[in-house]
């Protein structure tokens, strides 16, 4: 095996993603404890509340003592090299959480076993549904009461419309769960009571189904209950099949809880084990790129503007696609025609940023980026030139008028604006009939419009007068014939507007609304991505 190969096979690049509160920042540190990147458990839960490092980058983020943008988290596990992208939940969700799953070769979605899947998590799976992750479920919390384990495979199946296979079962009654069963191997492993409140790696015990010590552990009840659910899972369930698995139609299950231990160390290791290395990409023509390929190729996903205020400076990420990064290279950005230095080239290791010798398919850098990068650009070695397939565009579902609140700052309001939309912080469109003296600017999380309020008052000295509207759905708009489009000008309940390319979109309240139109007005198509993507 080639060295390049020998690193693609060990790394592991996947989000987690999940509705507020589900414990996605519990479960991230306990993966880093397990992973030995921190040795008590408690770390990232204190970066949550008393920020500093990774992302002390503006002050709202520290008045509300919240994550605005996302980044990525890297450690090593049992000779694979994991990097667990951050997808921002609460207020700061935003089209970063969605880009965020670009870069990644599957996802974790983490559910809270008392809730079920929750509005959050739902629009997430799509996304990743969309792309064909293959998704792995972590049903957590399982310390304490929650719902029955099989009407939870029943409702990933209903509301997902997703096949589950649960690798591991849950032992013992409702709350006061002992320990699980893993299917594939017919083995039990049962926890020790723990004082360190999941501090500590939790010890356990493991045998097998029909081992004499495990039996008498578990006694004759609970012995005879999990037969039974076996028995039920075999029966009813469906047969693991790897292949669903890798397309996203079946979703490996497991039950534990993040805050006490239980289940983590047994997800993580199957998890690993079963889920996919960096895997090829899609390029604009139609090939597909291994990566293999020794080539060195990255695509830009996120962007992180003005880490330091003091300088002028936005730190892009990319995901590293094929080849070999090295410290200093240059290479050739498909969008602008040049060759770059990669400057500065950072990785965050636990919670630490350092500097980039090396990396490799699978890995995210974050580079220096002197204001030329845009969300998606290609980068590539000088002899590939390559471009990857389009971002995704997401429908917003928060929309402001804005305009400059001195005319005489257009100037400085515009590149702001710019700007933003080019970092993929907001999308901008047009009202057709208004001219550039103020724009209608999209966003998918309220938290974005004060974010764009600050920055432009802090970056580009325009203050804004900001009239949020009453729409919360954007369709782009499609027919055969470009003049039905015109009909739909002038509604009560909607507005047309035109985004960056000069593709219509309508704007509406509700879906309802949305099928009122369509009643109205045949050989109209409402799309929820661009024709032509
Ligand atoms: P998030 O990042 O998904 O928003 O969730 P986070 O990890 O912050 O967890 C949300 C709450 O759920 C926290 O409680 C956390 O302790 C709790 N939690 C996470 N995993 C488990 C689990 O396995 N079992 C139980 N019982 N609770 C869990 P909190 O009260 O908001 O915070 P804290 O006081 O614990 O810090």
């Amino acid at each position: 095996m080639t060295e390049l190969m020998d690193k693609i096979k060990k790394r592991r690049t996947f989000a987690i993603i999940s509705h507020p509160d589900a414990g996605k920042t519990t479960l991230t540190e306990k993966l880093l404890l397990y992973g030995g990147a921190i040795h008590l458990a408690g770390s990232v839960k204190a970066r949550k509340s008393n920020k500093h490092a990774v992302s002390d980058w503006m002050e709202i983020e520290k008045q509300r003592g919240i994550s605005v943008t996302s980044s990525v988290l890297q450690f090593d596990y049992d000779g694979f090299r994991v990097n667990i992208l951050d997808t921002p939940g609460h207020q700061d969700f935003s089209e970063d959480t969605y880009r965020t799953l670009m870069a990644a070769d599957s996802a974790v979605m983490l559910i809270d076993a008392a809730k079920g899947v929750e509005p959050q998590t739902k629009k997430l799976f799509w996304v990743c549904h969309r792309r064909r992750l293959p998704i792995f479920t972590f049903i957590n919390k399982l310390d304490r009461y929650g719902r029955n384990p099989f009407d939870l495979m029943d409702e990933l199946e209903k509301v997902l419309n997703i096949r589950a296979y649960p690798i591991n079962w849950p032992i013992g009654i409702d709350g006061h769960y002992k320990g699980v069963y893993n299917r594939l191997e017919n083995t039990i492993e049962l926890f020790e009571d723990d004082t360190s409140h999941g501090a500590n790696k939790l010890k356990s015990t493991t045998g097998s189904l029909d081992d004499p010590k495990i039996k008498e552990m578990l006694g004759d009840e609970l012995y005879e209950n999990l037969c039974n659910d076996i028995e039920l899972l075999d029966m009813a369930g469906d047969e693991f099949d790897m292949e669903k698995v890798n397309t996203g139609e079946l979703t490996p299950m497991f039950f534990g809880s993040a805050m006490t231990n239980f289940g983590v160390q047994s997800f993580l290791e199957k998890f690993l084990e079963m889920s996919p290395m960096p895997q090829p990409r899609m390029l604009q023509d139609g090939t597909i790129l291994s990566p293999e390929n020794e080539k060195f190729s990255a695509f830009v996903f996120k962007i992180q503007a003005n880490m330091n205020p003091a300088h002028r400076d936005r730190i892009s990420f990319m995901r590293i696609c094929s080849g070999v990064f090295d410290k200093g290279m240059s290479v050739y950005h498909k969008q602008s025609g040049k060759m770059v230095k990669l400057a500065q080239p950072q990785q965050f290791l636990a919670q630490e940023r350092t500097i980039v010798e090396k990396a490799y398919p699978g890995d995210i850098i974050g580079v220096f980026d002197p204001g030329i990068f845009g969300i998606g650009d290609s980068l590539s070695d000088s002899s590939l030139k390559l471009q990857f397939e389009d971002f995704p565009v997401f429908p917003p579902e928060i929309f402001a008028r804005v305009q400059p609140k001195d005319s005489l700052k257009r100037k400085q309001f515009e590149k702001g604006i710019i700007q933003l939309s080019q970092e993929g912080a907001i999308q901008v469109f047009r009202q057709e009939g208004v001219g550039l003296e103020s724009y209608i600017v999209g966003v998918v999380g309220v938290l974005q419009l004060e974010v764009l309020e600050y920055r432009l008052l802090n970056e580009y000295s325009s203050k804004l007068l900001m009239n949020q509207l009453p729409y919360s759905v954007a369709r782009w708009v499609y027919a055969e014939d470009k003049k039905l489009i015109e009909n739909i000008k002038g509604l009560d309940n909607g507005m047309l507007v035109y985004d960056k390319k000069d593709r219509p979109v309508i704007l509406v309240n509700n879906e309802w609304s949305l099928n009122w139109i369509l009643e109205r007005n045949p050989g109209i198509q409402f799309l929820t991505v661009p024709a032509d993507v």
